[in-house]
């Protein structure tokens, strides 16, 4: 029952927003144009502003380092002023993984258990995929999904049409402080990277949604609360979770790779919560 309703709310969703497919340069394309162009930078970020392209609700910005490079394809998209990626730099999954405290035992558990999981803010993050790999009944909700002026110029443009492409299907595209799915129906909640972009007003609006989509028994791991929202964060679940869940802190890790750059690492400290149900399902 609950599937069916995620999969009308984006079978709507698809229809009233997704456009007729385009022909983004491709992806294969674009890789071997980057294997051929030397590194112009070795500093983390160092993106220059070049343009801006908007729309209603969405704002796309693409980021390239320097003039030309790339033949100005550029290298990043942000979405709204966050950043969504830029080619050479990522979120690696197991990372992202390790900081949302996700196993393979628990994967499996999920699976058996036929859960319904929802990655708000998935962006490009590749958990999507991965958990759809092992059999997980999951979506992804973003506010770009299924926008009609994506960069089609941009490498990470090809990338995130391209990810529509193959995942569409589980894309919804909606604001973590208006989840457009039904009470009650999701039960698993993950987002990496997103509270922390928030304001601390939309990080709340996004608890009480969540607190509504959220089955009975359901539960969430959000790994990027900011140390200057914790306070009103605990203020809320001791408010609204406390009679059906317990919840908790924890310090950890992820790390941002830099591929043109070998790959190499940074690690961000950050916080994850963790809510968990009082009574076993
Ligand atoms: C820093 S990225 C993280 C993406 C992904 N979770 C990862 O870790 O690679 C933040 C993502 O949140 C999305 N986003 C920003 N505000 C949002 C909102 N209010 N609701 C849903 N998604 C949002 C952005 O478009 C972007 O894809």
């Amino acid at each position: 029952m609950t599937r069916l309703v995620i999969f009308l709310f984006t079978l709507l969703y698809s229809c009233t927003h997704l456009d007729a497919p385009r022909s983004p340069a491709s992806i294969d394309q674009n890789r071997s144009l980057i294997k051929n162009t030397r590194l112009c930078h070795k500093e983390a970020v160092p993106f220059v502003r070049h343009f801006a392209i908007s729309s209603s609700d969405v704002k796309f910005e693409l980021f390239m380092p320097e003039k030309n490079y790339r033949g100005g394809q550029g290298m990043g998209v942000t979405v709204n002023k966050i950043i969504v990626t830029g080619d050479t730099i990522y979120y690696a999954l197991p990372e992202m993984l390790k900081a949302l405290k996700i196993d393979a035992k628990q994967v499996a558990h999920w699976k058996s258990n036929k859960a319904v999981v929802l990655s708000l803010g998935e962006g490009l993050s590749g958990l999507l995929p991965h958990l759809r790999s092992k059999g997980v009944d999951v979506y992804g909700l973003d506010i770009w999904y299924h926008s009609s002026d994506i960069p089609t110029n941009n490498y990470v443009g090809t990338q995130m049409i391209d990810y529509l492409n193959k995942y569409g299907d589980h894309l919804i595209r909606g604001s973590s402080s208006n989840i457009p799915v039904a009470d009650s129906s999701i039960d698993v909640i993950v987002a990496h990277k997103l509270v922390n972009n928030l304001s601390v007003e939309d990080g709340l609006a996004t608890l009480s949604e969540i607190k509504r989509v959220l089955a009975p028994h359901g539960e969430v791991r959000i790994f990027g609360i900011l140390g200057s929202h914790k306070s009103a964060i605990k203020k809320y679940l001791k408010k609204h979770f406390t009679k059906t869940h317990k919840w908790s802190f924890t310090e950890g890790t992820s790390s941002m790779r830099f591929s043109e750059a070998g790959d190499k690492s940074l690690e961000e400290s950050g916080t994850l919560l963790l809510i968990k149900p009082l009574t076993a399902p």
